[in-house]
């Protein structure tokens, strides 16, 4: 890493949950903390943060490693284990269970937690929101990065600041292919948007100025994909560098007020909007749902996180929720039909294959 660097990690797992799917158990962040302080401590992260969303655990650290550091990974396996046995002793619901492998194996890509991360030189003064969902998949933040980074509607600093007008590039991963394009906005628009509309096949992992600088970098993973069976929604989170050269806070949230319709929800195979919230209301109980996001803000300042500031804990918000609810009702009432539920390719990797499969003999030809 260059001087001056500094990275940010963003690494979470669902390692059990209070009660049901709707939450964590505050020993869960406390042990995060401990470990975490003990790292800090020993010179190994320069910072941190440990909160929730919904039922996910958040370990939200600024280090010196770079990207895909083994270290940083390393501690963060170590933490889901050290939480993994605090919720096997409280017999949380779902006790470790993002965590697919025996053992950590140089990165914790692949093993089940989602990971967001980038590496940059601090700005004279550099704001970063940490954007962490529930109830939802990676390509969750397909629409309101596009949205962020893309569309003057949203972004007003796309039109009127020299420093954004020329636009951001979008690293787009195939997540079944495992291959990624760069596609550049807002010449290459279209082509963008014929893949990343399409978020549970392609999703955008990161954004760059035209510069390559790091603007946006996302969770990709797919646990489904990961585990070749339902294990649980990916959950995804998004760290997201503002002002300046970058969209302003404020054009950062503004895709929030928007209630996208996202999969996820009820056991991972149901359709349903999402609602943005402050932490507080960072808790899945109806129907499971409905899928949420929160939004954690910082000043990063010399590697140290200053904040966070709760950014969806205002009334601004609100009829975004009340819009939600709406949208949720009107979800619900379809019951167990698409387009509530997902369509049936869709939910290839959830448990309802197994059902048909014991239906299999009854089929009989028809005509
Ligand atoms: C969705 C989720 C929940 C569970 C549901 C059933 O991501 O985690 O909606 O799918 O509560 O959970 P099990 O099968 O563990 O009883
Ligand atoms: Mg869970
Ligand atoms: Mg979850």
């Amino acid at each position: 890493m260059a001087r001056n660097e500094v990275s940010l990690s963003v690494i979470k797992a669902d390692v059990g949950g209070l009660v049901g799917h709707a939450g964590i158990h505050p020993d869960l962040v406390a042990t995060g903390e401990e470990e975490l302080e003990s790292a800090k401590a020993e010179g190994r992260v320069i910072d941190f943060h440990v909160t929730n969303c919904g039922d996910d655990l958040q370990l939200i650290v600024s280090h010196g490693h770079g990207d895909n550091s083994a270290e940083i990974h390393g501690l963060a396996w170590h933490v889901f284990e050290a939480c993994t046995a605090v919720a096997k002793k409280l017999k949380l619901y779902g006790a470790g269970q993002d965590l697919l492998a025996d053992a950590f194996a140089g990165t914790v890509r692949g093993l089940g937690p989602g990971v967001a991360e980038m590496t940059f030189v601090e700005r004279a003064s550099e704001p970063v929101v940490v954007f962490m969902a529930d109830k939802t998949s990676a390509g969750a933040w397909n629409l309101p990065l596009y949205k962020m980074f893309a569309d003057p509607f949203n972004t007003a600093g796309l039109v009127i600041s020299l420093a954004l007008h020329d636009g951001f590039k979008f690293d787009v991963l195939d997540v079944r292919k495992n291959r990624r394009m760069v596609l550049s906005c807002p010449e290459e628009m279209y082509d963008l948007l014929v893949f990343i509309g399409a978020p549970g096949r392609y999703t955008v992992q990161a954004v760059y100025t035209q510069d390559g600088e790091i603007a946006a970098a996302s969770s990709t993973e797919r646990l489904n994909l990961i585990a070749g069976k339902y294990v649980g929604k990916d959950d995804p989170v998004c760290v997201v560098r503002a002002q300046s050269q970058f969209p302003a806070v404020g054009e950062v949230l503004e895709p929030f007020s928007f209630p996208q319709i996202v999969e996820g929800w009820m056991r991972g195979s149901h359709h349903g909007p999402l609602m943005p919230v402050a932490r507080k209301d960072a808790q899945c109980t109806r129907f499971d749902g409905p899928p949420r996001v929160s939004a954690l803000g910082f000043q990063v300042s010399d590697g140290h996180l200053i904040g966070p500031r709760d950014l969806f804990d205002d009334p601004a918000w609100d009829k975004t929720r009340q819009e939600c609810l709406v949208l949720a009702d009107q979800l619900r009432r379809h019951g167990p039909f698409e387009p509530h539920r997902l369509p049936m390719e869709e939910m290839e990797y959830t448990t309802l294959p197994e059902v048909a499969k014991r239906l299999e003999s009854r089929w009989e030809t028809a005509g």
